[in-house]
């Protein structure tokens, strides 16, 4: 799995270089700048202060701030305590609209005030009916509408129990349409709306009330991190639930195959079934690269029947590998267990299973396979190299070293029983790299490519080093010649294009300028649409330079590319987020000059 791995590694490696933290990610690598710096972006836009929420009415009591009552001056129209000058309008009888009508522009106004200081009055005593009694008298009476109404009527909704989201998000609505920066109703209908399980219009809400709020509104940020991640999930199980199985991109399934050392082909009896002859054509078509093709003709041997136990454990074997690679976990275990029942040294199907355990997060039961494998044949390559993988699993930094230790000592073992695998001497390199041995990392792989000369991996891999120490013109110069070899390829079955994405990178890196890096990408993307490096890091590019669309275009082409549930997860939260941006600029238009801004203050960092 070497070659996905990379591709993961260049992922996270875009994922961390273009955003510095989670929450930069989440919310756009460049209104993040306003967040850390804590400039003041929005200073000039319109707040309302103080709205007479009585939330905030009710806060302030519980804080007993005597002497905020007493800076509170009766101009103050909206304040929760102005109940305390005598409301004139007391009564009890709601108006009728003939009364209505025949009061002044004036005594509207005025009846309208003292029913809501009378509605705040009984949304403190946590009278809530009477409360949105009271602030429904007030929308009828008031002259004209006033979001505060809606809001505290809202506040009253919320706090009712069970509470009435829909008549919440109902209050909050007529609120906005008043006034579409009126922070607390934003947030107030979000929480509705997250209750009500409507994760999209939540995370619209919460994400325009963090971005108005500056991101110093660290509730409001949470919450655009919690809904997002409950959408995402959510999104994400339906997809995955509905979507037909497929394959995933040639460059994964070819470095899933490629991480295991080619079998021979099966030898077939005398006088071969049709079964027996499927077989081998299977594996021949899984030799060209056919992989469709190998899959139905795997499919058709096992349904055909097949001479005897050697050739049926090799069928079982292929085709749970591909049902893995089909993202059928159930269907690839029994068949891998399948293989291993009719040929209990087939290592490989144990290798195998081994590794649809680590992948499926389950180390130990991964470990026992292993083991059992080295019971088998101690002499297998195979198992050495795959254990090595073990350390993707490690958590606690306080193991990373150990491990990566371990693995090196593993991939050692593998290279001792056969040092024709290209990817145990890459390994091996790479591991003595990250547990801090740099230069005995850099003389492995320049072993490496003397052995090699004609393999592209050993000089991609090596670049990526080279450039994670900001070496770039060296790094260049290794994914030059990767570049190299894989344009050579005769005739091209899509061509490995992760040294084009590790250029470009390393390119911007150097100059600062992400249009290099761009460029590179949709050139490898050109000769390898499904180069879901190259997908990820474009989306990551657009989305720094605030080119919000098309970051989404690539974050859903990110997510149908996504093979696994965590990828496809990743790649939704990314574009939910960026979709409420979006909906952001354009709700709030006037706010663009300033985003663009702080776009291009990142830019010049
Ligand atoms: C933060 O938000 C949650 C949910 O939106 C709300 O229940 C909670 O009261 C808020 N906390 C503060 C300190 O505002
Ligand atoms: C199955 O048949 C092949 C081809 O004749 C042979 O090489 C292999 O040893 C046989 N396996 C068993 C278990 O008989
Ligand atoms: C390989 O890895 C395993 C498990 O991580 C470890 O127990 C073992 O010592 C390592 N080395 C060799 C040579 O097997």
């Amino acid at each position: 799995m070497s070659a996905s791995t990379s591709s993961d590694g260049v992922v996270e490696r875009v994922q961390n270089f273009v955003a510095e933290n989670k929450r930069a990610v989440l919310l756009g690598a460049a209104l993040t700048v306003a967040a850390i710096g804590g400039v003041a972006y929005y200073a000039s836009t319109s707040r309302r202060s103080d709205d007479g929420d009585p939330e905030k009415g009710d806060r302030k009591k519980k804080k007993a701030s005597k002497s905020s009552k007493k800076t509170k001056s009766g101009k103050d129209e909206d304040g929760p305590l102005l109940e305390e000058a005598k409301p004139k309008t007391a009564d009890e009888e709601p108006l009728t609209e003939e009364q209505i009508a025949a009061m002044s522009t004036e005594e509207r106004k005025n009846a309208a005030a003292s029913l809501k200081g009378l509605g705040n009055t009984a949304y403190q005593k946590h009278d809530f009916s009477r409360a949105v009694d009271l602030y429904t008298r007030a929308i009828a009476v008031s002259p004209a509408p006033e979001p505060v109404f809606y809001s505290n009527r809202a506040a009253c909704y919320m706090n009712m129990k069970p509470p009435v989201y829909e008549s919440v998000v109902r209050d909050c609505d007529s609120a906005l349409e008043l006034d579409n920066r009126y922070i607390k109703s934003l947030l107030r209908r979000a929480t509705a709306l997250e209750q009500l399980e409507r994760y999209e219009d939540a995370l619209r809400d919460f994400t325009t009330a963090t971005i108005l709020e500056q991101f110093r509104n660290d509730n409001a940020s949470q919450s655009v991190e919690r809904v997002l991640k409950k959408l995402a999930t959510q999104k994400g199980q339906e997809i995955l639930a509905t979507r037909e199985p497929r394959l995933p991109s040639h460059t994964f399934v070819s470095a899933y195959f490629g991480a295991f050392r080619t079998r021979a082909l099966p030898t077939l009896p005398e006088n071969p079934t049709t079964g027996d002859q499927n077989l081998l054509s299977a594996v021949q078509a899984l030799a060209a690269c056919d992989y469709a093709h190998s899959f139905s003709l795997i499919n058709e041997a096992l349904d055909q029947g097949l001479s005897n136990k050697t050739l049926e454990a090799e069928a079982y074997n292929l085709r749970g590998t591909f049902k893995f690679l089909f993202g059928d976990v159930p269907g690839a275990k029994a068949d891998l267990q399948a293989s291993l029942d009719l040929v209990p040294s087939l290592t490989q199907s144990l290798v195998k299973l081994a590794s649809v355990h680590m992948e499926q997060g389950d180390p130990q039961q991964a470990f026992e396979c292993f083991e059992e494998a080295i019971k088998q044949n101690s002499e297998d390559p195979d198992i050495y190299y795959h254990r090595g993988q073990g350390k993707h699993f490690s958590t606690s930094i306080l193991f990373i070293m150990n491990e990566f230790d371990q693995a090196a000592e593993n991939y050692t073992k593998s290279t001792e029983l056969d040092d024709q695998f290209v990817f145990s001497h890459i390994q091996l390199a790479v591991a003595q790299y990250k547990s801090g041995h740099v230069a005995n990392s850099m003389a492995t792989f320049r072993r490496t490519l003397k052995q090699f000369p004609e393999r592209s991996e050993p000089f991609n891999y090596y670049g990526e080093l080279l450039l994670d120490s900001q070496r770039y013109a060296d790094a260049l110069e290794k994914f030059d010649k990767a570049i190299e070899i894989e344009k050579q390829k005769t005739p091209p079955p899509p061509i490995n294009v992760l040294p084009l994405v590790n250029k470009g990178l390393a390119l911007y890196q150097q100059s600062g300028k992400p249009e290099l890096a761009q460029q590179h990408c949709e050139e490898a993307l050109e000769l390898d649409a499904e180069c879901e490096a190259a997908v990820a890091t474009l989306a990551q590019l657009h989305l720094q330079q605030q080119q919000l669309v098309k970051a989404t275009e690539m974050f859903k082409r990110q997510a149908d590319l996504a093979r696994s549930e965590p990828e496809l997860v990743n790649a939704l939260t990314y574009q939910f987020a960026t979709g409420a941006q979006i909906e952001f600029v354009k709700n709030y238009p006037d706010m663009m000059p300033q985003l663009g801004q702080i776009a291009r203050g990142m830019m010049m960092q």
